[in-house]
């Protein structure tokens, strides 16, 4: 198992970092690219696990992907420890997908399981997809029934809504699918399917989710339509698709990668951090919304939009920060940000309340428990409530810092990372010994899924 102590920051983070490209865009670059006519290139595609798991998906069902290593020593699609790099997707075309001869692996990655659902159902041949144990226990019925309905024929072998999920052909028809929750990875999957459909499909969420797909879909050639209503419910329709076409993309930072060093550089005294090119496409920054609500100093350069998504360099300096509440249409706009909010939340004076967000359950873990757990090791009153969590703030203001603890990740990427940097805040108690001034992070390897070289990137600030 992978131990990984953290000492608490002696100084402020300082200099320039570059974060490894979008997980969301990562996926639907290869997805579409490998359905599309011609040759995708990406660049800045995020070499991490969960993103080879796609690639790797997509080679079985006869596509040619090749790395384009950006030094001799780095292959992106092998090394794990390279970040970023250079991918060519040699499209076959909507038809031109082989029968996949063994399992498709979906790894840890939620996103790979659900997109390619709604890829595979539209296909003349039959699939299995199967994750590892926590995948293996998320929810699937959340497509199987919007993709069913459509003509698909998708089923969970052990019959528990949960993948292994046996995807046999069907034809697909159009449909009009309002989901209960807001989720890009169920609306991902309606849409993709509807590319195989022989009439429109609209979907509709209770507010808007990521819609990487919706203006990817668009710049591949697909007829698509979104529309927010003034209540917050938002429908994105697609119409039938004769091809699509490999395009050029360029991927930015992933704003949910970008969170931890921007909390860092927030929360610990003397910071001042330029964190280049991160992706803030409107559907993703409710992070840096809050933060700004919370007092955050953060100051946006070079702000651009490449390929149809908004990015920009952020520069973060140490502030004061303040409790809020978070809750309603902003919650899918930073739920994979809610574990680093948390901790921030800590260290902000005040009460913050966490609500609206139980899919947080369905996560990698259940992160309303995982949180919970970890802040409370740490020394924090947090109260879990069904779809949130209340947070006592006030740590190194009014009240003692979080002390280092023994934290587990879960194998949940994203509360290794969030707790690495709670950990740069914690300060031993008298009754801690000299060996316990430092967390200790278990079996944080997870964060290879989505950030592999996260802790040498912060060890770089300092
Ligand atoms: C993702 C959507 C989100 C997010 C996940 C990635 C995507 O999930 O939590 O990490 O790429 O579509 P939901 O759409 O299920 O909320």
């Amino acid at each position: 198992m992978n131990v990984k102590s953290i000492f608490p920051a002696s100084c402020g983070l300082r200099g320039a970092i570059t974060i490894p490209g979008d997980k969301s865009i990562s996926h639907r670059s290869v997805m579409l690219g490998a359905i599309s006519k011609g040759t995708t290139e990406i660049t800045g595609f995020l070499n991490g696990a969960d993103c080879l798991s796609t690639i790797a998906c997509f080679q079985s069902m006869g596509i040619e992907i090749e790395a384009i290593p950006s030094t001799a020593s780095s292959n992106p699609l092998t090394s794990s420890t390279a970040s970023s790099g250079r991918i060519l997707v040699h499209g076959k075309g909507l038809h031109g997908l082989s029968a996949p001869s063994k399992t498709l692996n979906t790894g840890n990655s939620g996103t790979t399981t659900r997109l390619l659902s709604g890829i595979l159902s539209g296909q003349r041949f039959s699939s299995l997809l199967s994750g590892d144990a926590s995948l293996n226990t998320r929810p699937m019925k959340r497509i199987m029934t919007p993709l069913n309905a459509m003509g698909a024929h998708i089923e969970s072998l052990n019959g528990n809504g949960c993948a292994p999920l046996l995807i046999n052909p069907g034809s697909l028809h159009g449909i009009n699918y309002t989901s209960s929750v807001a989720s890009a990875q169920v609306k991902s999957a309606i849409l993709l399917a509807g590319l195989y459909a022989n009439d429109p499909v609209s979907v509709t969420e209770p507010s808007l989710s990521r819609d990487h797909t919706e203006r990817m879909l668009q710049s591949f050639g697909a007829s698509l339509s979104s529309r927010t209503f003034p209540d917050g419910q938002a429908t994105a329709t697609i119409l039938p698709c004769q091809e699509l076409y490999g395009q050029e993309i360029a991927i930015p930072g992933d704003i949910s990668s970008a969170a931890y060093f921007i909390a860092a550089a927030l929360l610990v005294p003397d910071s001042e951090l330029l964190i280049k090119n991160v992706g803030i496409n409107p559907t993703r920054a409710g992070f840096l919304a809050v933060c700004k609500a919370m007092g955050a100093d953060l100051t946006y350069l070079n702000q651009n939009i490449t390929g149809g998504e908004e990015h920009s360099d952020i520069l973060v300096r140490s502030s004061q920060l303040y409790a809020t509440t978070i809750e309603g249409s902003l919650i899918p706009t930073l739920i994979d940000e809610l574990p680093i909010l948390a901790v921030m939340a800590a260290h902000a004076e005040g009460t913050t309340i966490i609500r609206d967000a139980a899919e947080l359950k369905v996560k990698e873990t259940n992160r309303i428990d995982t949180i919970t757990t970890n802040l409370h090791a740490m020394g924090c009153d947090i109260t879990p409530t069904e779809d949130g969590m209340i947070i006592e703030g006030g740590h190194r203001i009014t009240k003692a810092p979080l002390h280092p603890a023994v934290i587990s990740s879960f194998l949940d990427h994203r509360i290794a990372m969030a707790f690495s940097i709670a950990a740069l805040l914690a300060k031993k108690t008298a009754a801690q010994t000299q060996e316990q001034s430092a967390t200790q992070i278990l079996e944080s390897q997870c964060i290879d899924v989505s950030y592999p070289n996260f802790f040498s990137t912060l060890e770089s600030c300092f």
